[in-house]
């Protein structure tokens, strides 16, 4: 069986790597995976359900059952348009503590697993390279300093006219972090196989070159 090649692009929360590996993807002629849009999604699942993120047999069951259909750029959850209501920062918060719980990310492995399909997969999340996709042939660390991370989530917040305060993004930003990094099972962290990647200073751009470019190193 030919296997198929897949591109990890892991990160913290805000450091543009949904963007970069949508684009690497599309010039690719790729498959696209959001791993956290999974997460977020088994969050929402639980809050409609009147399931607590804090019980992990409960969360693990709807993460295994989860009814969803992804219809090109929209996401659709037991029959409604979800796209907009997992980008909250709630949803986003209750999905770092659903996913510190190891039943529910095994519930979700298979899941994404899934998207890896010829003619091959750009996935991001946080571990795309070290746990889901082991064998990916580019593994990408993409990171940037957590006030450049809250700006920019700042000015994403702004930009759709909502009220934001930077001061209480950086407070929400730090505390996922510290939660996904800290966390006992697949925590965020560069894999030793990962080239990092570092935004601080650098436009999406010049980020999507610089991962083409490796990707282009690598398959020669
Ligand atoms: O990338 P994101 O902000 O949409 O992810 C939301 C949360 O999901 C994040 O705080 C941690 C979790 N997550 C994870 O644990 N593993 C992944 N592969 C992707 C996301």
């Amino acid at each position: 069986m030919l296997s198929i090649p897949v591109i990890a692009i892991d990160g913290p929360s805000a450091s543009g790597k949904g963007t970069v590996a949508q684009l690497v993807a599309e010039q690719l002629g790729f498959h696209y995976l959001d791993s956290g849009a999974i997460y977020r999604l088994t969050a929402l699942a639980a809050k409609n359900k009147g399931v607590s993120w804090a019980d992990e047999s409960a969360v693990a069951s709807v993460a295994q059952y989860l009814d969803v259909v992804f219809e090109g750029a929209r996401i659709i959850l037991a029959g409604s348009d979800v796209t907009e209501a997992i980008r909250s920062e709630e949803i986003g918060s209750g999905a770092s503590k659903i996913a510190a719980l190891p039943q529910v990310r095994l519930a979700l492995l298979a899941r994404q697993q899934a998207f890896s399909m010829q003619p091959g997969l750009v996935a991001d999340g946080r571990d795309m390279a070290s746990v889901v996709f082991p064998s990916a042939v580019l593994k990408v660390f993409l990171t940037a300093s957590a006030s450049a991370r809250a700006e920019r989530r700042y000015k994403q917040l702004i930009g759709r006219g909502e009220t934001a305060d930077l001061a209480v993004i950086t407070a929400d930003l730090e505390a996922r972090d510290a939660r996904d990094r800290e966390r006992i099972v697949a925590p965020l962290a560069q894999a030793q196989d990962a080239l990092l990647l570092d935004t601080t200073e650098l436009d999406i751009q010049s980020a999507v070159r610089q991962v083409l470019t490796w990707w282009r190193q690598k398959i020669e």
